[in-house]
């Protein structure tokens, strides 16, 4: 641990992979998760010095230790393209408004704060989720702004996220992290649901380079698929179109997620090297499937739980449950461990850098 780096609160935790990622930069002080499940793999990887299992409605601000920075992956579930979408009012999204009760009895609100979710936050609603929540924040006395991150930018994974960042109004911001207007960082929907709001900062962080990683690196290909009748089961499900594709492709390792099309269901591939975003499994359709190229054939199994971990960008060693849909949950939770990186090196360690008048 260095105590000279600023320190940082990492609210639903989950597995940890937030703490994991900022660890160059900052001082993680605290973490918290109210899932016994996500406590022990956070347990196996970590300890449960800086862990508290508890439900953010429980925390008191006042307990807890001063910080530059509090992070909140906020559930997703009510704002998730795929789930109900009862937004920031729901019971499980609406956990945020915890977070923000929690900053506010603090002793000094954290200079810096950070929030992630999916991209619904800014894209379903007319964008009004995000504006109600900017308008929170900044009236607690910060000036803030969204962008997008996909992991796919560092990882062979789908994974596009919402990134909130906010900084004290009286805190200095570099000109290095910041524009004079939308760039890369920042989709449509967030342009959108930026106008006309006060204090909007447009951060801005260099471009990555195109990435070098592929699916067929991190895949396992000695794993055991399928047995045949399974196999002619799954591979029956691919459409005629993808059977085209997939007969005329020389990719190694090609993955799709089971979907229901004109009341059909049906094994969507992806032909691009990057796996689709992985999910919490809470049903057969919602785990990722991977044909294997064999040398006549094609063979279908789930990921691996050791593959989901290096979809995350996690350590090799990094230990997981042993029950599969635990492992599988523990990671289709989770932040991507670079691009969370990526965001530290670029925007919230320059920022807590600076001095506040
Ligand atoms: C999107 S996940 C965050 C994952 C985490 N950042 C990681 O990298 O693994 C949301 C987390 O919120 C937790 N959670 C849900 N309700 C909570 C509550 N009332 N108090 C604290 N944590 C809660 C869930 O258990 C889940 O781990």
């Amino acid at each position: 641990m260095d105590r000279d780096k600023p320190g940082v609160l990492d609210f639903f935790a989950g597995s940890g992979l937030v703490g994991l990622a900022l660890a160059p930069y900052f001082n993680l002080l605290w973490a918290n998760d109210v899932c016994p499940k996500k406590a022990w793999v956070y347990e196996a990887n970590f300890g449960l010095e800086k862990f508290h299992l508890a439900s953010v409605t429980s925390i008191n601000g006042r307990d807890l230790p001063q910080a530059a920075l509090s992070w909140a992956s906020f559930p997703c579930q009510d704002l998730s393209l795929a789930g109900k979408t009862g937004g920031l009012e729901a019971s499980r999204s609406g956990l945020v408004w915890q977070w923000l009760r929690v900053t506010d009895e603090m002793q000094s609100r954290p200079r810096l704060l950070a929030a992630e979710n999916v991209t619904g936050l800014v894209s379903k609603n007319q964008g009004q989720w995000y504006r109600t929540l900017h308008k929170a924040i900044a009236s607690r006395g910060y000036r803030l702004g969204a962008m997008l991150l996909d992991a796919a930018i560092f990882l062979p994974q789908s994974r596009p996220r919402i990134f909130v960042v906010a900084v004290r109004k009286t805190a200095t911001i570099p000109s290095s992290v910041l524009d004079s207007g939308p760039n890369w960082l920042h989709s449509k929907a967030i342009v959108r649901a930026a106008q006309g709001l006060d204090d909007w900062l447009w951060f801005k962080a260099p471009k990555p380079g195109p990435r070098v990683l592929k699916l067929s690196d991190l895949v396992d290909f000695k794993a055991p698929c399928f047995e045949e009748d399974k196999n002619r089961k799954i591979l029956s499900l691919i459409s005629p179109q993808h059977r085209l594709r997939l007969q005329n492709s020389d990719l190694l390792v090609v993955p799709g997620y089971k979907r229901v099309r004109n009341g059909r269901q049906v094994l969507e591939l992806r032909f691009d090297e990057t796996a689709g975003c992985l999910r919490t499994p809470q049903g057969g359709s919602s785990r990722q499937f991977l044909l294997i190229r064999r040398e006549f054939s094609w063979q279908a199994r789930l990921l691996t739980a050791q593959e989901t971990l290096r979809l995350m960008g996690a350590p090799e060693s990094f230990r997981l449950p042993q029950n599969y849909n635990q492992g599988y949950k523990a990671m289709g939770d989770a932040v991507a461990t670079p691009v969370c990186s990526f965001l530290a090196e670029h925007i919230l360690q320059p920022l807590a850098a600076e001095a506040e008048s």
